[in-house]
């Protein structure tokens, strides 16, 4: 079964088909407004969300399917104790794909291997966010007209920005980007980012924490909010959360068609003010995520119907040899879960879990 669990999960030639299958339905609606006819999505949302969970359940409406679901897992047999694995089983047979949204890292990949519908990873922890970089790929290709020679700042929290890791996951693969990482010390990109992804795919970028230095040579500006959920110690979060606020000042400097992104929400790190500003592009961005959407809703649907299957990423995985010891990591309330780990050769030579991406030792 294919599923969407990382953006690697897609090839480049399916990055593009998703953009223009979007764009496409953002200029013809009527043409898709029966394509899942008798059809169900459930949203299984096991933390908080607006756009994400609303907007797939607004894709899939408009591709005349059906929604069911739940939006917090309290109201959930999670609440119970049941597990990921129990729970995809069972949704399997309700519902012909799945959204996920979960607070531990590797819980919709843990949902996959034991559901028998596609699951789409709408969230996991810090980790990744693959259908959010989509509607980002697709906003940025609709501002610039391109997805190559670019040089893109990300601001804010990169540590556990899971937009941020997956973002630079897809931009790994174009021509020409530059990456450019505004944060404070304490919130930089994490090992699998920087040396899993950027170093090892002798990518061209910077660490600073200056935004205001870096501002003059951006072509997108990828703002974030500061994820306060994630932090172990609140007085950190106390001290990190106005790291950045964007004001209309700080455009002074900007290229003139420089595009602000957001995945949003917004706390206070973009200043209402900029919204009248053309450079301003988040709401839009948010408005692009139903329509990607309903282009990812109808391929794996396609794929699903033509028997595709995903790669197997565990072939090569050692079993049990290593424990994870992330904290945020599925394999950490779920006892019964193996620990896996692969070995990641051209990333120093470490293992990596193949659930959360954290690095670990044999002993
Ligand atoms: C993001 C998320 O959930 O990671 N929101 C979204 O999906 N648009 C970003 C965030 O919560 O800060």
């Amino acid at each position: 079964m294919r599923s969407l669990i990382d953006i690697f999960d897609l090839s480049v030639a399916e990055l593009d088909g998703l953009i223009e299958k979007a764009n496409d339905i953002i200029d013809n609606p009527a043409k898709y407004a029966e394509s899942c006819k008798g059809k169900k999505l459930a949203t299984l949302f096991f933390e908080p969300s607006t756009r994400t969970r609303l907007s797939f359940e607004a894709a899939m409406l408009e591709l005349g399917g059906n929604v069911i679901g739940f939006s917090e897992a309290s109201s959930s047999s999670a609440a119970k104790g049941e597990s990921i694995a129990d729970t995809a089983k069972v949704i399997s047979g309700y519902a012909d794909i799945i959204a996920m949204r979960h607070p531990k890292e590797g819980a919709p990949y843990v949902a996959s291997k034991n559901a028998t519908v596609p699951i789409i990873n709408a969230g996991d922890g810090g980790h990744a966010h693959p259908t959010q970089t989509l509607t980002d790929l697709l906003t940025i290709s609709r501002e610039k007209g391109r997805l190559n020679n670019l040089t893109v700042g990300f601001c804010g929290d990169l540590k556990y920005g899971r937009t941020v890791h997956s973002l630079i996951s897809a931009l790994t693969r174009y021509e020409g980007i530059k990456v450019v990482l505004v944060s404070p010390e304490e919130l930089k990109v994490p090992g699998y980012v920087r040396d899993g992804l950027l170093i090892k795919n002798g990518m061209e970028f910077v660490e600073t924490t200056d935004l205001d230095k870096a501002m003059p040579e951006l072509d997108i500006l990828y703002m974030t909010r500061i994820q306060r959920e994630r932090f172990p110690d609140q007085d950190e979060y106390e001290r990190l959360k106005d790291s950045y606020i964007l004001t209309l000042d700080k455009l002074e400097n900007a290229k003139k068609d420089l595009s602000i992104l957001h995945p949003l929400p917004r706390v206070n790190e973009i200043s209402v003010k900029i919204d009248a500003d053309p450079r301003a592009c988040y709401f839009k961005q948010a408005y692009n995520g139903k329509y990607i959407r309903m282009a990812l809703i109808l391929k794996l649907l396609e794929d699903a119907k033509n028997g595709i299957e995903g790669e197997d990423i565990e072939k090569d995985c050692i079993v049990n040899e290593i424990r994870c010891k992330n904290p945020s990591c599925i394999t950490s309330v779920e006892q019964e879960l193996e620990h896996k780990f692969r070995y990641a050769d051209e990333d120093g030579g470490v293992y990596r879990c193949i659930y959360c991406e954290k690095k670990g030792k044999k002993s």
